[in-house]
């Protein structure tokens, strides 16, 4: 099928969700989505690893994903029924590359449910101290001197038993805890501000711009950063997923997709340069909950429990999101013919809960046992993959075949296309060495199922 044949197939579709939704639920869906544990807890590791650069990380990460969201924003609008970067890669290069893509997908719907889990515990882990008396060694990984990370382990089996259950997030709810993660942020810049000295900021890039490992044997540097941070911002490609109940899917999505990307690259380097200017990212580098240490540090107790309390309540949304997201993916993948088709089965309550049972044993014991920034990279990882992917479609449906008029165009594809998928190489290069590995292994054995899925077809 040729790009743009699916439109037609679509507009002729007999039933359709009711469009209920309009560019700014677009957007609260999007910042719901994109907000969580990059700014809440990996800008501390980002510090470790750029110093106070880590701003610079965060703006070429922002950079890399503001491009690849134009390349996402112009496919989800000319294929509003598509869903997602498999898709797109389906019908516009083919379906090995689809496949890998599709790979790389469950690569990083998976791992983002466990990295924003572990996450969700670093702020849940003293509270729950706190209240319940927990020891801390049930609540944080092997990494962090602990024995499991169970609260990580805990909200996975709850957010799957809402998602065997049937529950999806309501526009309103959502539109709630956005409010409240913003809150939030705003009061840290609020407070932190008036303490910014600029003498935190020096040396400005103690380690370097591009990947160069230590004497420790630690890599770090500028890039490495972003490589990390680049987990901040996605999540935008969840708005695509609501495409059919955009009330005017060709604007509203774009709006949605660009807007909330550009809402987020604001707020982070907000967040960012109140944390940096306000104390040495040194004492808060490590920590499992950096910004509400900062608060604690300057004085600001209440301010701090706010702040968890509200990472507490408002993360599940992205782990709902992104595992919502990934049955989705398990189910295209099966109903194409590329993974069991047992996997696409849906239960009497309507929902994948096969798949979705199997999603959480998996992510689950990723989340218990490994370390934040080992899952995030991974993730990032698939995630690179995914995003050059749809910037490639989008050069290549170009090509094919101008957009419809009245549709969304990325403005300058032919500059914004290729940056999204060099940036994104780019990034990928400055992965640790190790997740790299991981990656190839990983890819690796998607080729060997895509193998065997073709041998079954054939006979
Ligand atoms: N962008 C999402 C987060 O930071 C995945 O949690």
């Amino acid at each position: 099928m040729k790009p743009h044949e699916s439109d037609t197939s679509a507009s002729a579709r007999p039933e359709r969700l009711a469009p209920s939704l309009h560019w700014f639920h677009l957007i609260a869906l999007g910042v719901g989505a994109i907000v969580g544990t990059g700014i809440l807890t990996l800008i501390g590791v980002g510090a470790g690893k750029a110093g106070p650069a880590v701003v610079l990380s965060f703006v070429f990460a922002g950079l890399v994903c503001a491009c690849a969201a134009l390349a996402y924003a112009e496919m989800a609008t000319a294929m509003p029924h598509a869903g997602g970067a498999y898709t797109y890669a389906r019908l516009v290069i083919g379906e090995r590359i689809a496949w890998l893509v599709g790979w790389s997908l469950i690569l990083e719907y998976s791992l983002v449910v466990s990295a924003v889990a572990v996450g969700w515990s670093g702020y849940a882990a003293p509270l729950l101290h706190e209240i319940c008396g927990l020891p801390m060694r049930w609540m944080q990984g092997p990494d962090a001197g602990g024995s499991a990370n169970l609260p990580a382990v805990a909200i996975i089996a709850a957010v799957a038993a809402a998602l065997i259950y049937g529950t999806r997030e309501s526009a309103t709810f959502n539109a709630l805890l956005v409010g409240l993660k913003l809150v939030a942020l705003l009061l840290f810049v609020v407070l932190a501000a008036p303490d910014f000295d600029p003498a935190n900021l020096q040396p400005f890039m103690p380690f370097g711009f591009a990947k160069q490992t230590g004497a420790d044997g630690v890599e770090r540097g500028v890039m490495v950063a972003a490589a990390i941070i680049f987990f901040a911002f996605y999540g935008f490609d969840a708005i695509a997923t609501a495409a059919e109940e955009a009330h005017d899917p060709e604007r509203d999505l774009a709006v949605g997709i660009v807007g909330s990307m550009l809402v987020c690259v604001a707020i982070y380097i907000a967040v960012a340069l109140a944390a940096l200017g306000a104390l040495s990212y040194e004492r808060f580098a490590a920590s499992p909950e950096p910004l509400a240490l900062v608060l604690r540090e300057l004085g600001q107790p209440l301010a701090a429990r706010f702040l968890g309390l509200s990472a507490v309540v408002a993360l599940p949304t992205v782990i709902l999101a992104f595992f919502y997201g990934q049955s989705r993916i398990f189910y295209a993948l099966a109903r194409d013919g590329l993974l069991p088709a047992a996997l696409a089965k849906i239960s009497r309550r309507g929902t994948p809960a096969g798949a979705t049972a199997f999603t959480a044993l998996l992510v689950g014991a990723i989340a218990g046992k490994f370390p934040l920034a080992e899952i995030a990279a991974l993730a990032n990882a698939g995630t690179l993959l995914a995003f050059s992917a749809v910037a490639a479609s989008m050069l290549i449906a170009r090509r094919q075949r101008p957009p419809q008029p009245g549709r969304f165009r990325a403005p300058l594809p032919w500059l914004t296309g290729p940056l999204a998928i060099l940036g994104c190489g780019y990034l990928f290069v400055s992965l640790p060495r190790q997740t790299q590995a991981y990656f190839l292994i990983w890819n690796a054995l998607g080729g060997l199922v895509y193998w065997i899925a073709a041998q079954r077809r054939r006979s």
